[in-house]
């Protein structure tokens, strides 16, 4: 598994298991040992995802070292208040029964309480509490007011991504003042045809592999974490065996051309807090 270097030094494997609509029962567990014991090394969660439970249990019973896992889970919206966001990190720690997290991330930007929220994850990791911090669904005026508040540069950006809304001015922001950026919904699958466009198709037989993984490969070549979601074993494994090919530039160009710039999920400016 590659991975990549945050700004604060510690390294992040560049695809990891997203577990959004994955349930809190024994089913979904069974998937999460599944993927540690194929070789994922990066599980992406969050508070209201409502299933860090079960990826503790997972991470327990799993034969990986808690050390060689990188986990990340998020602090839901109405928990962004001055007096909920420890309280909402240490029911995460417990929940996830683990001592420590990889990193703790502003689940959305709520307009009134971006700073105050920042300012308290900064000090969780000063305090060593927490290994990085970052943010996710920020627009870059959202990520320029954390400069004004600390000194602390997020590490990563967790953004909606995929050929159909890619985000380039965004990422390349992001790349320029080394916050990673990280692609949910990377396949756009649950909602669109995406893995059934012609280019990826044909892409997809040239390189003897699926329009999932070109997709997921196109990501690693623009610099782009993916935390693609599955429940289905051979699919999981597809999602990690990007790293033995590689797109030619004119490919990666065809892949650019599928942009459309539309959403599948909430607007940041415009989300229902
Ligand atoms: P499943 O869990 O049945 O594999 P995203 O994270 O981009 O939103 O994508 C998640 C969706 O993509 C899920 O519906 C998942 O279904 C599907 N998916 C995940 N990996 C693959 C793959 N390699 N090929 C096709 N569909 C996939």
């Amino acid at each position: 598994m590659e991975k990549i270097k945050l700004n604060n030094g510690i390294l992040m494997p560049c695809i990891g298991l997203g577990v959004y609509r994955m349930d809190n029962t024994e089913t979904s567990e069974n998937i999460i040992k599944y993927a540690l014991s194929n070789g994922y090394r990066h599980i992406d969660t969050a508070s209201y995802y409502d299933n860090e439970e079960i990826v503790g249990k997972a991470i327990k019973e799993s034969e990986v070292k808690r050390e060689d896992i990188f986990l990340t889970t998020k602090v839901w919206n109405e928990d962004q208040r001055q007096s909920r966001v420890l309280k909402a990190f240490e029911t995460s720690l417990k929940k996830l029964d683990t001592e420590y997290l990889d990193l703790y991330l502003i689940h959305w930007p709520v307009a009134d309480k971006i700073e105050q929220t920042w300012e308290i994850l900064s000090k969780l990791y000063e305090q060593g509490k927490i290994k990085a911090i970052g943010v996710s669904n920020f627009k870059q005026h959202h990520i320029e007011r954390l400069q004004k508040c600390s000194p602390i540069v997020p590490v990563v950006n967790q953004i909606e991504l995929h050929p159909y809304f890619n985000q380039r001015e965004l990422v390349n922001y992001c790349l320029e003042h080394h916050i990673q950026p990280v692609a949910w919904s990377p396949l756009g699958a649950s909602k669109t045809n995406l893995l059934e466009e012609a280019i990826l198709k044909n892409l997809a037989k040239k390189y003897n592999k699926c329009p999932a993984q070109i997709v997921l490969r196109w990501n690693f070549q623009n610099h782009v974490v993916s935390i693609p979601k599955s429940s289905n074993k051979e699919r999981l494994k597809q999602n990690i065996s990007i790293f033995d090919f590689e797109l030619t530039k004119d490919e990666m160009l065809q892949i650019d051309s599928l942009n459309s710039n539309k959403r599948l999920g909430a607007d940041p400016d415009t989300f229902d807090f």
